[in-house]
């Protein structure tokens, strides 16, 4: 039998992904869910399922350690990784905006400094407009950076608006919508055709009916 081992994203996707991989009779959520073990094995043994950061998953897929991966169109963009991306999952969904604090708009002239997460959607995003920008990586609480005056700006997720309304930001540009995506390692999706195709169908069935619909 064929095993398939798909690293999952810790974090804001992960109940989302568990309750979809639980609803397609992929995986038992709860016992996932209550357990610190970063990697379970279904009984059936045609799945492993391996928990790490987001920013992870691109990597542990793209070089073959898991065959598929859950994660945000956003770490997609922001790795660069070589990954199919068959499915769109419709969980999590959220936006990669530009935000400045809303009584003192970012200035287009000069130097801007860019405080976010994702170096590299924030370099591409400001060089397509040929803005020099200078970009400051966080590992998070980014909209702290221009409260505080470390930028100008940020790049960086909204979901509901809290964090920005909060703290007195706006948005300024939505540069990407995100949503989870299944990602497949090239070799995997040719040498594991079958079991990444059943995968692929199951998770495709879910998606598309009730509360995972786009
Ligand atoms: C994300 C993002 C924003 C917040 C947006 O951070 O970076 O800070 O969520 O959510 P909202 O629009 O619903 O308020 P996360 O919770 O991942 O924590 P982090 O700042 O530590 O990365």
């Amino acid at each position: 039998m064929t095993r398939l081992t798909i690293a999952v994203a810790k974090g804001r996707l992960q109940a989302g992904t568990l309750d979809l991989l639980a609803k397609s009779r992929l995986c038992e959520t709860r016992n996932a869910l209550s357990s610190r073990r970063l990697a379970i094995e279904d009984e059936s043994g045609r799945f492993r399922f391996i928990f790490v950061k987001p920013m992870d998953v691109p990597v542990y897929v793209a070089h073959g350690i898991a065959d598929c991966g859950v994660v945000g169109r956003d770490v997609i963009m922001e790795s660069e990784a070589d990954l199919l991306q068959p499915l769109t999952l419709g969980i999590g969904r959220c936006r990669i905006v530009v935000a400045a604090p809303a009584d003192r708009p970012a200035s287009s002239y000069g130097m801007l400094r860019v405080a976010t997460k994702y170096p590299h959607i924030a370099a591409a995003y400001f060089g397509a407009r040929g803005q020099p920008v200078e970009v400051i990586e966080l590992s998070g609480s980014v909209e702290l950076a221009p409260v505080l005056g470390l930028a100008d700006c940020i790049v960086d997720l909204v979901e509901t608006g809290r964090t920005l309304a909060d703290n007195g930001l706006s948005i300024v540009d939505v540069i990407a919508e995100s949503t989870g995506r299944l990602v497949v390692n090239r070799a995997s999706y040719q040498l594991k055709a079958k079991a990444v195709g059943e995968l692929i169908a199951a998770l495709e069935a879910t998606a598309s009916a009730g509360d995972f619909a786009e």
